[in-house]
């Protein structure tokens, strides 16, 4: 499947042209620079929840990164990239952090909107999920509803939050008031310490059977995308297969999911410390951010990234 395959237009492909005028090419500049090219308004819709159940439904893979300011942003959505997650691991990648729990949601409110502002900057179409972060969701349904509707009035589309089987109530809770949401199942980073370290999820039967029972609960309280973290390849196929209503997007999850994610600072290969296996340096041969961008969505939508022989258990 092309990267341009979302466009209405085979003719333009994102980062091509900007405007009103499919095939005109407009360079936005300011004392600053030039801005990433802009999405043709006319010839690209805005990423949707139906759309992305098309895809699904087309067995087109949806693609994923992690964007945490206007620039990065504007240049992931001119490349193709059809979802950017605003994800708490900016606490670990913008902030020095050790791990994601000392993220607050005012942090999280604060890149939510720089991200939302980018895209508008750039009539940018991508679909905006901002991470709850460790501790503004697990008090209360309530508490929930607040920290969603904070990140969903910043711009975001979607709320992610982390975890099987206690967040089922919430999850649920927040859909039915119009809240889309995106679980996050496997090596889920919140809980680095509970789970003992950075390591491979559902590798047992017991833990695998879990996994499944997890992931079928909250796309039966209406999660309609799955991270999937650090889970055996052929485990995440089986939870695909399973999930026809929420789609599955890999993060070191082998190549049998519905989409793929990667930290944006992975993929560029600028990261402060050791790269995980999963992690595939899209810069390399490239002479641009939007280039290894494109280049990453290319590799998802034709199967080449992941590779299970490489980056997956
Ligand atoms: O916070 C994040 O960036 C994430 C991805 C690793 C999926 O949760």
């Amino acid at each position: 499947m092309s990267q341009a395959s979302h466009t209405d237009s085979p003719n333009v492909t994102h980062g091509a042209t900007t405007g009103a005028t499919p095939g005109a090419s407009v360079n936005a500049t300011t004392p600053y620079g030039t801005l990433p090219p802009a999405s043709p308004v006319a010839s690209r819709k805005p990423i949707s929840l139906p759309r992305l159940h098309d895809m699904r439904a087309r067995g087109e893979k949806i693609t994923m990164l992690t964007a945490y300011d206007a620039t990065f942003a504007a240049v992931a959505d001119a490349a193709g990239v059809e979802c950017i997650l605003v994800g708490d691991s900016l606490g670990m990648v913008c902030q020095g952090l050790a791990s994601t729990v000392g993220v607050t949601l005012e942090t999280m409110r604060y890149h939510v909107e720089s991200v939302v502002r980018g895209l508008q900057r750039v009539q940018g179409t991508a679909w905006v999920i901002g991470d709850l972060p460790f501790g503004s969701y697990h008090a209360s349904r309530e508490q929930a509803l607040h920290s969603a509707s904070v990140l969903m009035q910043a711009g975001a589309h979607m709320v992610k939050l982390e975890g099987g089987g206690w967040t089922n109530d919430t999850v649920r809770f927040l859909v039915e008031r119009g809240i889309p949401v995106c679980a996050h199942l496997g090596l889920t980073p919140q809980t680095v310490h509970a789970l003992g370290g950075y390591r491979v999820q559902g590798r047992d039967d017991a833990g695998a059977q879990q996994l499944k029972q997890e992931a079928l609960a909250l796309q039966d309280a209406g999660a309609t995308l799955l991270v999937l973290e650090m889970v055996p390849a052929a485990l995440s196929i089986e939870v695909t297969q399973a999930l026809p209503r929420c789609h599955t997007i890999g993060i070191g999850a082998g190549n049998g999911t519905a989409g793929q994610v990667l930290v944006m600072h992975d993929m560029l290969g600028i990261n402060l410390g050791k790269n995980p296996k999963f992690v595939r340096n899209f810069m390399q041969g490239q002479a641009s951010v939007l280039d290894a961008m494109t280049h990453y969505v290319k590799c998802v939508k034709d199967g080449s990234f992941p590779d299970n022989a490489q980056h997956a258990w």
